[in-house]
């Protein structure tokens, strides 16, 4: 019990028990009694849904949810997403999304902040630079907002922020992602501008981080963005009949490389970060190593085919079409990467969240902070 390390086994066990008894979650010997998290889709558990209230909406109804929930769960996906396997590690509950309960919540583990379609930029940012309009429903900087606003409820005053936030994880990403998909989705613009606001994408992130950081923040996870040029939304949308177009795992090569221009440039932030806030640990997540792992060796993973929607269409890739409860789902969604063209499913994200938490696809795996 006095061990720093939270093995599986034990973590299983106790989380069990832990439900059973509502005893304390921090039994498991993990330092971490709360975790927040600020993102996007890829982690949103309930925020967006919450927010769009009564209206209708596929991510209400099934395929979302049916694997492990049974029922839609907020998340887009089939079933769990990255967090919930970081929370069941550090042997914390399911993370609740903040906003149903942002004016009131005491938040005792922890909160989900993280919004579907969020970018890291603002979106006067867009306006302003490139004369592009997107509405994001919320955006790093608003989600920053409302985590300060519960923090001055759940711990008031600078010194009992810091205390509550030094036995705090804290995961800024993904994010950033729509900041590129907004653009990449839009016909019209030009493919190269992109790479001309990557620095500041990069620069919000690490400013997002900073800030928590100075809150008193002491363990921070960043996570890069995913290898875009693999991603089903991505190659329907820029197909291409030129041969040298695409690598030979059949992903487009441009895209994956501004992927890893991101990457770069989010390592050399948090490079600069570490440099500045001595005693700080500031984790790099690399989640496009970790996707490349099933793109690779699919089958290895049992996915038939991670280039292609499960659901979403008759298109190319399995694209062209919403994915929702009338839509045809290919095959088992199991048998599949990616959930609806650019999210993916709970098997998915599993490989994905394993190789962050055991490694090698975090400079330091999750599993050895508690
Ligand atoms: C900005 O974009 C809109 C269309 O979205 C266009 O009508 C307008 O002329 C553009 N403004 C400038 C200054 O380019
Ligand atoms: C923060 O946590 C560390 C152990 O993780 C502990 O040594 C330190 O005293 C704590 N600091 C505060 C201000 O609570
Ligand atoms: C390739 O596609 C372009 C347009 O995307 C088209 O103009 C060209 O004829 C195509 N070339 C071949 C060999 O099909
Ligand atoms: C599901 O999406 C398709 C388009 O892909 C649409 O035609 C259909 O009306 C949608 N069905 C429901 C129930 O929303």
């Amino acid at each position: 019990m006095g061990s720093r390390t939270c093995s599986s086994a034990v973590v299983l066990t106790i989380s069990v028990v832990a439900v059973l008894l509502n005893a304390d979650v921090a039994l498991c010997g993990c330092r971490y009694k709360r975790f927040f998290a600020f993102g996007d889709s890829l982690i949103d558990t309930g925020n967006f849904v919450y927010t769009i209230g009564n209206g209708p909406s596929p991510l209400k109804e099934l395929p979302f949810g049916m694997t492990f929930f049974k029922h839609p769960s907020g998340r887009i996906s089939d079933g769990r997403v990255v967090v919930d396997f970081y929370a069941e590690a550090l042997g914390l509950p399911l993370l609740p999304p903040s906003i149903p309960e942002e004016a009131t919540g005491q938040f005792p583990t922890g909160a989900n902040f993280a919004v579907f379609g969020s970018t890291a930029l603002p979106p006067e940012y867009f306006k302003t630079k490139y004369n592009f309009t997107v509405n994001p429903p919320s955006t790093l900087d608003r989600q920053l907002a409302s985590f300060k606003k519960v923090l001055a409820r759940i711990a008031p005053g600078a010194v009992a922020t810091r205390a509550l936030l030094n036995d705090s994880l804290v995961l800024v990403g993904e994010i950033g992602g729509n900041d590129y998909n907004f653009w990449f989705g839009n016909p019209s613009k030009p493919r190269a501008t992109p790479e001309e606001y990557l620095p500041d994408v990069v620069a919000r992130i690490g400013a997002a981080v900073q800030e928590v950081i100075d809150l008193g923040a002491r363990t921070i996870v960043v996570p890069d963005n995913f290898p875009i040029g693999c991603v089903p939304a991505y190659l329907s949308a820029h197909q291409s009949n030129v041969t040298a177009d695409y690598d030979e795992l059949h992903c487009l090569k441009w895209y994956n490389e501004f992927s890893q221009k991101h990457n770069q440039a989010l390592r050399q932030e948090l490079v600069r970060i570490r440099s500045k806030n001595p005693g700080v640990k500031v984790v790099y997540a690399d989640y496009y190593g970790a996707a490349m792992q099933f793109v690779q060796k699919p089958q290895a993973y049992g996915i038939a085919d991670p280039l292609v929607a499960c659901c979403g269409g008759n298109g190319p890739y399995h694209t062209g079409g919403a994915c929702n409860s009338s839509t045809k789902l290919w095959g088992s969604p199991d048998g599949f990467a990616s959930w609806d063209g650019l999210h993916m499913t709970e098997k998915a994200y599993k490989i994905v969240s394993d190789g962050v938490l055991d490694g090698p696809f975090a400079d330091t795996p999750l599993r050895h902070l508690c």
